[in-house]
């Protein structure tokens, strides 16, 4: 499905779109985020704002009461800890590759690591450790292997709250370049992803609810019929619907659009594999 072609954008929506000055950090843009997003639903705390389009449609939000736990969620996850705990040899596993078996890890990615220079995100880590130990790689755009890893590892982490770290003039500049992509406007229909979740968050598009950008980052992977859909398959799916060239599964573009989108969820809880239709 695309977005309707018909559909315009209001030059005072597009005002609320605009980018932020290019020299805010990454706690002046969150905290500029988060007052847009009051100012335009004053009922909504931001956990509310995390259950996506429900968050704006009773129907949708009662149709995901009826389906929590989501259908497909426990054999998801059941499956990742599989892939989580298998033996490479040697007693290693992707488990012992991480501090306590990678419980509350999740609460910390995408993190910025200065020893490659690049931004981490959880598949690249578990990648690394992978790669690290001789093993094949994952592919982040696959469901039923990096999407089940990731439902595991995120189910370690419930109820734990978001805090990614921009701490370095490094790390900065990462969330800087994810800012500036998620203001760009790309593809044939010319949009930037801030005008649709920031100028029209709530607003329906077809018989979605645009979500707004506050707490987006709390509750993937979602289970749609039953697979698992990670932040980054979600991206690509919009840059897709955009007609935009999706950025190929774990590229930095995605890496830093996540790392943006993570950031703002900061001191929200986790709470992963929910239901999307
Ligand atoms: C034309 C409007 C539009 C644009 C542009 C757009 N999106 Fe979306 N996006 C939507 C709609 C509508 C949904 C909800 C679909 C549904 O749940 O049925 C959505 C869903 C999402 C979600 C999942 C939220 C949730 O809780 O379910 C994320 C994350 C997201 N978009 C990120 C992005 C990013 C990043 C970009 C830019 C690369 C982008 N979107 C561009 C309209 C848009």
């Amino acid at each position: 499905m695309r977005f309707p072609d018909r559909l315009r954008f209001a030059a005072a929506a597009l005002a609320l779109a605009l980018p932020l000055a290019a020299s805010a950090g990454a706690e002046d843009v969150r905290n500029q985020v988060i007052a847009q997003q009051k100012e335009r639903h004053p009922s909504l705390a931001p956990s509310d704002l995390a259950a996506g389009s429900a968050a704006f449609d009773p129907e949708r939000q009662a149709e995901a009461e009826r389906n929590r736990p989501a259908p497909g969620a426990a054999e998801a996850i059941e499956a990742g800890k599989r892939i989580w705990t298998r033996k490479f040899g040697k007693g290693k596993s992707l488990a012992g590759c991480f501090p306590n078996g990678g419980r509350r890890i999740a609460t910390a990615y995408p993190q910025y690591d200065p020893r490659v220079k690049r931004l981490v995100t959880l598949e690249t880590a578990i990648n690394q450790c992978l790669k690290t130990h001789g093993q094949p790689l994952l592919e982040a755009a696959d469901p039923q292997t990096m999407g089940a890893v990731l439902a595991y590892v995120r189910s370690l982490a419930v109820a734990q709250k978001i805090s990614v770290r921009a701490g370095s003039a490094a790390a900065e500049q990462r969330f800087e370049e994810g800012r500036r992509l998620y203001y760009t406007r790309m593809g044939q229909q010319n949009y930037s992803c801030a005008s649709c979740h920031l100028g029209h968050s709530g607003n329906f598009f077809g018989n979605a609810a645009v979500p707004s950008p506050v707490g987006t980052a709390t509750q993937w992977p979602w289970l749609r019929e039953g697979r698992p859909v990670t932040l980054q398959m979600r991206i690509r799916e919009c840059l897709d619907r955009m007609g935009a060239a999706p950025f190929p599964a774990g590229s930095d573009e995605l890496a830093h659009l996540d790392y943006f989108l993570t950031y703002l969820s900061n001191g929200l809880a986790i709470r992963p594999n929910a239901w999307r239709p």
